[in-house]
């Protein structure tokens, strides 16, 4: 017998990998196309779906467009999509965010109509798409974000989503106390069933870029959101804000975005017995695109190996631009084409 071998019996992991087979056998995460949440536009006034140049395959949606790609991802097994609002008209306080003809709501309702509870309607509860200096809330009388004047919008918003059907309201504006201000507003409004998806630690990123092409948002002055977003050099302050959010009422606490802050969705699973979602946000999925566009990278291997890591670090749920390539994936491996078979195994 060879002197290493005998010097180290057990050090032998590669026995569990010398077929794909085996590997199956001995995973331990498999995601599932159950993991994963779609994040679909919705644009008001426009007759025809616009595809968004930075976000490669993703659409602003019609209503009537967004109905047929709902009706595709629910056949697809899809449990999930969060939906946001592009409005026509911006103003200083979101207005569209909350009135019960915004393009959210409307959608909601016309999704309602369809599907029921056949798949979960999330809704992303904040006004940044729906005011015209682009902040997530009021501003002030020096251009700063009021907190507590914009829990009120957050609260109306809230409302007025449950009131069109959507089943899980995901406040996205990082405002203290928004939880329970939403939570409050809910139950006043009969709506104590609906549950609230919290964007808890949600860093100031740079990765939210092809997103605000797609929501058509700009921040006034070049502003940013460093006031009230976190700081991505901070990760113990993520456990005070999931805290917070879960003392007010969460139902789910969420980490976005998701790959540069595996360490703290590591942290958050370790914290709570809650749901825990991660953000595969704009920017991580447009790097993948372009990467490949390039023939840099391979799209589906890079794909599978980032959504995979998310879930093993901890999220049980996923939002992620990717959810309808992988259910289409998913679909046509379970039918046996195997150029839907990945190196790995990863499915
Ligand atoms: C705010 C919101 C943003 C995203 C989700 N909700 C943008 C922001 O905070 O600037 C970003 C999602 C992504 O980049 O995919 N309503």
């Amino acid at each position: 017998m060879n002197a290493v071998a005998a010097n180290f019996p057990h050090a032998r992991p590669r026995r569990l990998r010398r077929s794909a087979a085996l590997r199956e056998l001995v995973a331990e995460t498999r995601l599932s196309v159950n993991d994963l949440v779609a994040p679909l536009f919705v644009r008001e006034g426009i007759s025809a779906p616009q595809p968004i140049l930075s976000l490669p395959g993703v659409m602003q949606h019609t209503v009537a467009s967004l109905l047929d790609e709902v009706r595709l991802l629910v056949r697809l097994g899809v449990k999930a999509v969060i939906l946001f609002g592009v409005p026509a008209h911006k103003d200083a306080i979101g207005s569209g965010a909350f009135d019960p003809q915004g393009i959210v709501q409307v959608a909601l309702r016309a999704l309602h109509a369809e599907f029921g509870d056949r798949i979960v309607l999330m809704s992303d509860t904040c006004v940044d798409e729906y005011t015209d200096h682009g902040h997530c809330g009021v501003l002030d009388a020096h251009g700063q974000v009021d907190n507590d004047l914009t829990l009120d919008l957050y609260a109306r918003a809230a409302v007025a989503q449950a009131d069109a059907g959507s089943h899980v309201v995901a406040p996205s504006g990082m405002m203290d106390g928004q939880v329970g201000a939403i939570r409050a507003a809910l139950d006043a409004a009969g709506h104590t069933g609906v549950a609230i998806l919290a964007y808890s630690a949600k860093y100031a990123s740079g990765l939210y870029g092809p997103f605000r092409d797609a929501v058509d948002v700009q921040i006034a002055d070049g502003g940013d959101r460093k006031g009230y977003q976190q700081d991505w050099r901070n990760a113990r302050e993520a456990l005070t804000e999931v805290e917070a959010d879960i003392a007010q009422g969460a139902d789910m606490v969420m980490v976005k975005p998701a790959l540069s802050y595996l360490d703290v969705i590591v942290a958050v699973r370790a914290l709570t017995n809650l749901p825990v979602a991660a953000y595969h946000v704009s920017g991580e999925y447009a790097m993948i695109k372009a990467a490949a566009a390039n023939g840099w990278i391979d799209h589906d291997v890079v794909a599978l190996e980032q959504l995979t890591a998310i879930k093993r670090a901890g999220a049980d749920v996923i939002l992620t631009y990717f959810t309808r390539w992988f259910a289409e994936r998913a679909a046509a491996q379970a039918s046996g084409d195997p150029s839907a078979s990945t190196p790995g195994g990863a499915l």
